[in-house]
């Protein structure tokens, strides 16, 4: 059977992982500053959850809802200790589109209304309703499409204002990245947030922070929206949530009352996904790899905004958006092939980065080392 064509970013087959590094099969080492796409939050191959996932598949690796889950509870717990919300109810999912379609319906049961403001630049997943408030029309297939959605432009309050002054009694849902990942690390304005969590209090909306790249301590706290000092109604999860292993989650605001069946899915918050993300949720505390992110995150930042031939440095702890006046993919081969280093784009004219929350100072220079040899070459 033919393979379905798939466009790998990076030319490379990737065969072995350690920490912030993977080799790939000629035994070549890659410094990982794209962390596979926000997913590795632990470092890869983290002994702590390579241990509790393999003695979890030993005793149990999986059974339906069906069955009262244990370790369900104790994520449920450990997350709310993180995220300083522990009466927010958790709702196990397996990908960050499915948390986003679960959140936006569970938004609409919760209004009895249809309507979900959406933001120009927003990427929120490839299922039905979160690819229709995805800002790409080259990925919306026509049983997709819906006037339901209403797309307002990014950190700007007038407009929303005037969107709900307008249809305000309609809409279910705001749904937003705190830091746009695909849409070029663009960070939502604390004042922005803070207006979108007024304007659903006043017209009874829910707010969804779209966390699925942005969340799990990446940005120096465990959501990225909660730089603004507000809490969500729903925050969603996936990516670094289980380093690898394939997860997603809804975290709820208890206002919402979500009745039993209303949300459902086979394969959520099994036995070998939940000890995957005990195993992480717990490396994150134990080694303060939120603290981590914010620290080196900063110290990157810092350093970028003294290299040359640079536009704009953006992004918040390990989510970091490098902008320069021409498309980048040519710098990213060489940044891959010569130096041995991955890392991501975000359009044509920015580079991301999203590595491990375990990345070091070491790391971290290895990369700006190189990068400030292949930017003073090109200037
Ligand atoms: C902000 C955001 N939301 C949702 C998604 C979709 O997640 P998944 O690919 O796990 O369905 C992504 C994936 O890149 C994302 O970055």
């Amino acid at each position: 059977m033919k393979m379905f064509d798939v466009y790998p970013l990076n030319p490379v087959s990737i065969v072995k992982a350690e920490g912030s590094y993977v080799w790939d099969d000629k035994g070549t080492k890659y410094l990982d500053m794209y962390g596979g796409h926000a997913v590795i939050s632990i470092g890869h191959t983290n002994p702590v959850y390579v241990e509790k996932v393999t003695k979890q598949i030993r005793e149990i690796g999986f059974y339906s809802n069906s069955v009262i889950i244990e370790q369900q509870k104790e994520l449920a717990q450990k997350l709310g200790e993180l995220s300083g919300k522990p009466d927010y109810q958790l709702f196990l999912v397996n990908s960050g589109a499915e948390a986003n379609e679960n959140a936006m319906k569970l938004a609409s049961f919760h209004t009895g209304r249809k309507k979900i403001v959406a933001f120009c630049g927003a990427f929120h997943g490839r299922t039905s309703l979160a690819v229709a408030a995805t800002d790409n029309p080259a990925i919306v297939a026509p049983v997709n499409e819906t006037d339901h959605i209403l797309f307002s432009p990014f950190n700007d309050s007038a407009a929303l204002e005037q969107l709900f002054a307008e249809q305000g009694d309609q809409i279910a849902a705001v749904i937003i990245e705190a830091i746009q990942g695909v849409g070029g690390i663009r960070v939502a304005e604390d004042a922005f947030l803070r207006k979108i969590r007024s304007l659903c209090d006043r017209y009874g909306a829910v707010w969804i922070a779209d966390c699925v790249q942005c969340g799990c301590g990446r940005s120096g706290k465990y959501y990225a929206a909660d730089w603004a000092g507000v809490n969500a109604d729903i925050y969603t999860m996936a990516k670094g949530i289980g380093n690898g292993f394939p997860m997603g989650a809804l975290s709820i605001t208890p206002v919402i009352a979500a009745k039993y069946g209303m949300l459902g899915t086979t394969f959520g918050g099994n036995h070998l996904a939940c000890a995957a993300a005990i195993a992480v949720a717990d490396v994150i505390q134990h080694d303060h790899l939120i603290e981590n992110a914010q620290k080196m995150g900063d110290y990157l930042m810092e350093q970028l905004k003294t290299l040359p031939g640079i536009k704009e440095v953006r992004g918040r702890g390990l989510m970091i958006g490098i902008e320069l006046p021409v498309e980048t993919a040519e710098l990213r081969k060489k940044l891959l092939f010569n130096e041995h280093i991955f890392v991501g784009s975000s359009g044509k004219f920015v580079i991301r980065l999203l590595p491990a929350l375990t990345i070091t100072k070491e790391h971290t220079d290895q990369f700006l080392t190189a990068f400030r040899k292949l930017l003073t070459k090109e200037c």
